[in-house]
């Protein structure tokens, strides 16, 4: 076993949904290889992604130095070249059969050569890795290019990138250009390692159907600090769009020849659904599996629509219905079967076979007896994480059980929770019945994945798709029969035009909805499609006909799981032939590369395939990275090389983003100043005679850690803070009145804290005096369908059903439209926006201690806001200082009356550790 010392790695990392790159390198101290130049280029057309990665290196020592190039890239992605360029003499990799490459290779081997150049490494990734000796001086590029088609997931496209560079690169850039024909509806971004520097080097530009994201930094915002030579650049950076659909047809493109056919329609109404939820609860799932699972379910159940019909089995070795047949999603059936899943408890073994009969069965009841709605979808959704121990365990007879109950009259999909089930199993089961498979990978955000598959077939929309294109024009296409169409994803068909000319594409969608049939019909001109395309200089040369050769790929791959023997030998060679020809690296083939040194010592780069292999080491990350595009950190290949850099998990070194102008401490004394406060420079202070209603002109609102006894404690550490039930502090705008605060006294249900329809904002919690904060807060932001729920232990961010996860402390940058969501390593989450009140959400060291919540700019309050907190913005009416008692006065809002103290408190606005301050008290 030989272990490679990473000295310059470039991975990039192309996702299914998502286009991931990651880019690292390692420090050029470590030999003598330094990296002058790292650019990844990736150019969308029409959702296909085309990435070049280029890494130049030269070797500084005076020694032969070994070069390490190694990259990830999404295992959705197919990679078409790689090359390195040596002395000016270029050594392509050459993609051949699988087992002529083999062949070709094995000698390599039986001289105790390293295997595979690519293996899986992360959820969605597999690496790909290359080292080669560099002379003394000598320059190396590396070059690898590959290919991917998006896919539409819960409404949007995802380009991931990972940014991972190990050392200063002098030039670093990356670029992504995404040209889309139907118009650009939204483009965001997220990263997990920006800093307010860093983001400088990051722009966006965008136009109806072109952006252009481009990430350049120098040298110096690459530092960790002026001082240190290392990098900050460390983590994901994800671009995610969607474009802009009409009830229609869809968007038929055209280039040189191919044309594809983009179809989801806007404002189909969702047919009901018939659903029967199949969960393993074995004694494998005990522990957090069946925790998460227990979770997901109950929030799943709660997503059902109200036309929908369900039931719940568990299953161990032996399997129970909840219910005797389907009972439709009421309140009180939800109720109900939530605290039914509530109890689900793991132990014993595994019988799939009676769990899966049992579940056609309630299906076939409820058909037998009509009581399947007219126009309804009936799934059957599985859940297991084991190879069936009880019953019937052998896999090809539990395959054909199932698939002759089914008997195509219900879609099944199976969920493939961690590793010690076979993968494999599930898919051929779920693809032989108009389903599919999805890996649950064991981690922090198990049950985020599952709800978010949940919500992938949550909603359908068609069903029995067929598009029709008429044959003296079209020839060659690809699947173009479908049994359900689902909100938020795509049906994508490409096809080849026949060499005789025509001026149009006219082509029709059939499906059923919910009590009816409907026909779509679309036309497209052939001319008029291929002169944009042809316009586009950026656009690779025959990137439609690749696209229709790469989707061909995968759909006879696909087909190959559930064919005949007969079938899947066609099948295997079409895919082959196709596969050489546009020189894709697929599971059929491989790519030999050479190297120098030794011309009779190649390597070879092979696909890997979604395991059966029990690919424990995979998920090893066990991070808690929430973020379903982080890969785990390290990866150890089944030869045994450790080939990922040490880890670099906590280099961040984020200047955290801060609310807007850095003020001065308020720590005034009211009793002696009340009249000559000085104007605090991040408030704009009017003077307002009593008892006018004044409209809270730039208040805040802070959380505060109750009554410092001591000025001088300066609180380090949150944890050590004497630690009281803290008090919300409201920042007036008035001049004898700076700040109030609110002390919530007893723990109640959820809050109403604000609402503020004019600003589409709304803020709910649950404040726990035992927790001495909120146990959990919800923001909403309805114009922009966002919703971000934080609790102690995490924030999930969901966006249009969609939703990600992440730990507190992680750093992020998520630039949404109409919207920026930051976190830093100091916990303090801030939500802001363009005209919005920004919200601050502080968590603690401690996650059993409650949240804090923070307000800025809340001047962008309407006059209509209201809420437990909110009320205090909407004309809140002082009296004056009770002449007696100075630290008393009263306040009006809404008609109440209340009396407040002036108290000393600790701001946490600016963030941890926070300051003295004093404000109005108000007890509620
Ligand atoms: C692969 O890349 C190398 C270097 O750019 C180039 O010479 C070669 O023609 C490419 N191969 C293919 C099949 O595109
Ligand atoms: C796409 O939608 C956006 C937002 O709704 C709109 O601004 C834009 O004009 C649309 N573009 C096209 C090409 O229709
Ligand atoms: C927007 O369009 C103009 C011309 O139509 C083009 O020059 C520019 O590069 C486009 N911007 C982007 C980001 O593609
Ligand atoms: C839809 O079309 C099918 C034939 O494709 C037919 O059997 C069915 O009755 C039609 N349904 C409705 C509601 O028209
Ligand atoms: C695949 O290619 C081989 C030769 O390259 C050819 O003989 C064979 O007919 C092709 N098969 C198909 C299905 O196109
Ligand atoms: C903060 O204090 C707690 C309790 O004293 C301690 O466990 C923790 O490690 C401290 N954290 C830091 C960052 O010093
Ligand atoms: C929202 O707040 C910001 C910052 O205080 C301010 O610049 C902006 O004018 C406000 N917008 C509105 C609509 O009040």
């Amino acid at each position: 076993m030989k272990i490679l010392a990473p000295v310059h790695t470039c991975s990039i990392v192309l996702v299914l949904p998502s286009l991931l790159a990651v880019l690292q390198t390692t420090t050029a101290q470590k030999n003598g290889i330094s990296i002058y130049s790292l650019t990844v280029d990736s150019k969308v057309s029409s959702r296909f992604a085309h990435t070049v990665i280029t890494s130049r290196v030269v070797n500084r020592a005076e020694t032969m130095e070994e070069a390490t190039f190694q990259m990830e890239l999404p295992k959705k992605a197919f990679i078409t070249n790689f090359s390195m360029i040596i002395d000016g003499v270029t050594y392509p990799g050459n993609i051949k059969e699988k087992a002529a490459a083999q062949k070709e290779y094995s000698a390599a081997v039986s001289r105790g050569k390293s295997a595979g150049l690519v293996k899986a490494t992360g959820r969605k990734t597999e690496q790909f890795q290359v080292s080669v000796s560099v002379a003394p001086t000598a320059k190396v590029t590396f070059q690898l290019v590959y290919e991917e088609l998006l896919r539409r997931h819960l409404g949007a496209y995802e380009i991931l990138l990972k940014v991972r560079p190990q050392q200063l690169v002098k030039h670093l850039q990356v670029d992504v250009h995404i040209f889309e024909p139907q118009g650009i509806s939204f483009l965001e971004t997220e990263s997990t390692f920006m800093t307010k520097e860093l983001a400088e080097a990051l722009t966006t530009s965008q136009n109806k159907t072109k952006a252009h994201i481009q990430f350049k930094p120098t040298l110096s915002q690459q530092q960790k600090s002026p001082d240190q030579q290392d990098t900050i650049l460390d983590g994901s950076f994800i671009i995610r769009y969607d474009v802009n659909r009409t009830h229609s047809g869809g968007s038929i493109q055209i280039e040189n020849g191919y044309f594809v056919h983009y179809f989801a329609p806007e404002g189909l109404p969702t047919m009901p659904k018939n659903v029967v939820f199949v969960i393993d609860k074995s004694g494998s799932m005990s522990g957090r599996k069946i925790q998460q699972t227990r979770e997901a379910l109950i929030q799943i159940l709660s997503d059902l629509n109200s036309k929908d019909q369900f039931n719940l089995i568990v299953f161990s070795g032996e399997a129970t219905q909840w219910k005797p047949s389907l009972v439709p999603a009421s309140a009180e059936n939800i109720k109900e079967a939530k605290s039914y899943a509530a109890g689900i408890q793991a132990q014993g073994g595994t019988n799939i076979n009676d769990a899966m009969l049992m579940s056609v069965n309630l299906l076939e009841s409820s058909n037998k007896a009509e009581l399947l709605p007219a126009g309804s979808v009936s799934i059957i959704i599985l859940l297991t994480d084991g190879d069936p121990t009880v019953g019937v365990t052998n896999p090809t007879s539990i395959q054909k059980n199932v698939k002759d109950a089914i008997d195509g009259q219900y879609s099944l999909f199976c969920l493939g929770f961690g590793f010690d089930v076979s993968y494999a199993f599930l898919e051929k089961m779920a693809l032989d019945n108009g389903g599919l498979a999805r890996r649950i990978y064991e981690d922090s955000d198990s049950s985020l994945q599952l709800q978010d598959f949940y919500q992938e077939v949550a909603n359908p929309l068609l069903s029995s798709v067929a598009f029709e294109y008429p044959s003296n024009i079209v020839e060659a296409v690809t699947r173009d029969n479908f049994r359900l169409l689902f909100r938020g994803s795509e049906m994508v068909v490409a096809g080849k035009l026949r060499d005789q000319a025509s001026d149009v594409l006219s082509a029709k969608v059939k499906g059923k909805m919910h009590m009816q049939n409907i026909t779509f019909q679309v036309e497209s001109s052939i001319a008029q499609q291929e002169e944009e395309f042809q316009s586009l200089k950026y656009i690779f040369h025959n990137f439609m006909e690749r696209l229709w050769a790469h989707l061909t790929i995968k759909q006879h791959l696909e087909r190959i799981v559930s064919a005949s023997d007969a079938e899947s030998q066609d099948l295997k060679t079409r895919a082959l032939n196709l596969s050489l020809k546009y020189n894709f690296v697929t599971p059929l083939t491989s790519m030999v590369v050479t190297k120098p040194e030794d011309q009779e010592q190649s390597q070879v780069a092979e696909k890997p395939v979604e395991d059966n292999n029990r690919q424990r080491n995979v998920h090893s990350g066990g991070s808690s990275n929430v973020d379903p595009s982080h890969t785990p950190r390290r990866g150890i290949s089944r030869s045994g090389i450790s080939s990922l850099p040490p880890d670099f998990g906590s280099r961040y070194a984020a200047a955290p983003p801060r609310f807007g102008q850095p003020g001065p401490p308020h720590d005034r004394d009211i009793f002696h100043t009340s009249h000559a406060i000085p104007q605090p420079t991040w408030e704009g202070l009017r003077g307002l005679p009593f008892l006018t209603p004044v409209h809270s002109d730039s208040s805040r609102v802070v959380l505060l850690s109750k009554e410092i006894q001591t000025k001088e404690t300066t609180l380090t550490n949150r944890s050590q803070a004497p630690f009281q039930a803290p008090s919300v502090m409201l920042p007036m705008p008035e001049p004898t009145v700076d700040q109030m605060c609110v002390d919530i006294k007893r723990s109640q249900g959820p809050m109403n804290l604000i609402s503020d329809a004019d600003q589409g904002l709304q803020v709910t919690g649950q404040y726990e005096m035992e927790k001495a904060g909120f146990s959990w807060i919800k923001v909403t932001f309805e114009d922009l369908q966002l919703q971000v729920h934080a609790s102690p232990e995490r924030v999930v961010v969901t966006r249009n059903r969609r939703s990600s996860g992440y730990n507190w402390k992680e750093t992020l940058f998520l630039d949404l439209p109409g919207l920026k969501i930051t976190m830093d390593k100091t916990g303090l989450l801030l939500l802001k926006g363009p005209a919005k009140v920004t919200i601050g959400l502080l968590s603690w060291d401690d996650p059993r201690k409650g949240l804090l919540l923070l307000l800025h700019d809340t001047d962008n309050f309407s006059s209509h806001v209201s809420g437990t907190l909110g009320q205090f913005y909407q004309d809140p009416l002082w009296g004056p200082p009770e002449a007696e008692d100075k630290s008393k006065r009263a306040l009006r809002v809404q008609g109440t009356d209340y009396s407040a103290t002036r108290e000393r408190k600790l701001d946490y606005q600016e963030g941890p550790p926070g300051k003295e301050s004093s404000c109005w008290l108000v007890e509620l």
